[in-house]
C-alpha cells in the first residue's frame, strides 16, 4: 500500500475464493471491492482538502486522533481506520492449505494466555462481546505482553497504544451472507484461516519496536500492515491442542 495520500485499495494477497469453505467468495469480493474500496475513496475525499495531512502515513493519521482538525477528525477515524483495519484483516488471513507455524508468537501466546485452547476461548469471548460492529484484535501492549482487545466501528488499536498482531473483523458484512447472524460460527471459520506466518512477523516487528524504544512513532509499522513476507520455516507441532482454529500447531 502506498504510504501517503492518495491511498489506494491494495489487491487481496490471494484469490477471492482462496478462503473457501470458511469465508465465501462473494463475501470476500464485496468486503474488499465494495466496503474497503469505499473507505479508501472516502478517506481520499476528506484528505483532498487537507494538504497539511497529505504527507502523513496511514498509522500517523489515525494513531493520535486528538491531533487532527476537529472538522475532519471523526471522518478520518472512520475511513482511515476502516482502511487500516481492513488491510490488516485481509493480509492476516490465508488459504487453509498454506497455514504455517509461529515460532516467536506461539510461546508468547502460551506465556500470556496459559495455553492455545485458553487463547482461542478468550478470543472467541472477546469477539462475541463486541456490541454492534467492530473488531477483535490480538495486540502487543507497550509492556511487551499479548492482549486480546476489541474496538468499536472502525476505531483502531494503535490509537490506544497497542501494536497489532492479527485482527478479526466482526462487522456483519464479514459473515452475513454465509452465516447470517451467527457470529460464533464465523469466529470458528476465521480461526481456520488466520495467517500465523504474518501474525508471527508482525509480533516480531512489534517486539522490535518496543525494544528499540521508538515510542514517539506510531506503534504499527507503516509499511508492514501484514503484507506477505519472506518465507519462514514452519515450526514443529508444539503441543496437542487440536480444537477450532489450532492452525498454529495443525498443518493440513
Ligand atoms: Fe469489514
Amino acid at each position: 500500500m502506498n504510504e501517503h495520500y492518495p491511498f489506494v485499495n491494495p489487491p487481496l494477497p490471494y484469490a477471492y475464493d482462496a478462503l473457501e469453505p470458511y469465508i465465501d467468495t462473494q463475501t470476500m469480493y464485496l468486503h474488499h471491492d465494495r466496503h474497503l474500496q469505499r473507505y479508501v475513496v472516502e478517506l481520499n475525499t476528506i484528505l483532498r482538502d487537507q494538504p497539511e495531512l497529505q504527507n502523513l502515513s496511514l498509522p500517523e493519521l489515525i494513531s493520535d486522533p486528538e491531533s487532527l482538525p476537529e472538522d475532519v477528525r471523526q471522518g478520518i477515524i472512520n475511513y482511515g481506520g476502516g482502511v487500516y483495519n481492513h488491510i490488516l484483516y485481509f493480509n492476516g488471513m490465508t488459504n487453509s492449505q498454506t497455514r504455517a507455524g509461529a515460532e516467536a508468537l506461539y510461546p508468547a501466546i502460551v506465556r500470556d494466555f496459559g495455553s492455545l485452547e485458553e487463547f482461542f476461548n478468550q478470543y472467541k469471548r472477546k469477539a462475541l462481546s463486541v456490541f454492534g460492529s467492530g473488531f477483535a484484535w490480538l495486540v502487543l501492549a507497550p509492556d511487551g505482553t499479548l492482549e486480546i482487545v476489541t474496538t468499536r466501528n472502525q476505531d483502531t488499536p494503535i490509537a490506544d497504544g497497542f501494536c497489532v498482531v492479527t485482527g478479526m473483523d466482526v462487522w456483519e458484512h464479514a459473515y452475513y451472507l454465509k452465516r447470517f447472524n451467527d457470529r460464533a460460527a464465523y469466529i470458528e471459520d476465521w480461526f481456520h484461516v488466520v495467517n500465523w506466518e504474518v501474525a508471527d512477523e508482525l509480533y516480531k516487528q512489534c517486539m522490535n519496536n518496543i525494544e528499540n524504544q521508538r515510542e514517539t512513532a506510531p506503534a504499527q509499522p507503516s509499511d508492514t500492515l501484514g503484507a506477505p513476507t519472506a518465507e519462514q520455516e514452519p515450526v514443529p507441532a508444539p503441543e496437542t491442542y487440536t480444537g477450532p482454529g489450532s492452525g498454529l500447531d495443525e498443518l493440513p
